[in-house]
């Protein structure tokens, strides 16, 4: 073999080791981040948008679930509760949720023009809206007070000045507010 030849063989041979070690790298990150959408999903119950549910932009305001007077909170005859909202530039309707502490609600919303989001405070409550679609999801929350609920998707000039608060209640003081109101919120009238 000529001294060129078994050059070239050592350069072959550096550069797949250096390729493998490479390949590791790489197959590292991935099952990073796959163990991280894993940890995230089972421990956080952190998911996508599930179920994709179509609503008409057009007739939003007009018909059907997000017309003004059922936005808020409902509880229904079997105890479920559920909070209807809908985004706009640049603000969220109504502006201010209230919700029980450690019970399952459901979230159902939408947008009527951009692409907005929430999350509120510490929770795990943080969906997109998206115009067109329902966003749906069921948390509960853990302690009770005043939680801010940002967008958290840039939405045009507003967007930093876009937020709702949400109260979260201990069981007594919700069921007191919501006894005879169909639609609960914390909007001063
Ligand atoms: Cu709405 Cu950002």
């Amino acid at each position: 073999m000529s001294a060129s030849g078994h050059e070239g063989s050592r350069s072959e041979a550096v550069a797949i080791a250096a390729e493998r070690r490479w390949a590791m790298v790489v197959g590292a990150v991935l099952v990073l981040l796959v163990a991280m959408m894993v940890v995230t999903g089972l421990h956080w119950a952190a998911m996508p948008p599930s179920r994709v549910e179509t609503v008409d932009v057009k007739t939003l305001h007009i018909a059907g679930e997000f017309i003004e007077s059922n936005l808020g909170t409902a509880v229904g005859a079997d105890g479920k509760v559920t909070v209807r909202l809908v985004a706009q530039q640049y603000s969220f309707q109504p502006q201010c949720l209230v919700v029980p502490v450690d019970t399952p609600v459901t979230f159902r919303a939408t947008s009527t023009d951009a692409i907005h989001g929430f999350i509120i405070g510490a929770t795990n409550a943080n969906t997109m809206l998206v115009p067109g679609f329902v966003s749906t999801f069921t948390t509960s929350f853990r302690k009770t007070g005043t939680a801010l609920m940002p967008c958290h998707e840039y939405c045009g000039t507003g967007h930093e000045a876009m937020w709702a608060h949400v109260q979260v209640l201990s069981a007594a003081d919700f069921l007191a507010r919501s006894r005879g109101v169909e639609r609960l919120s914390c909007v001063a009238r």
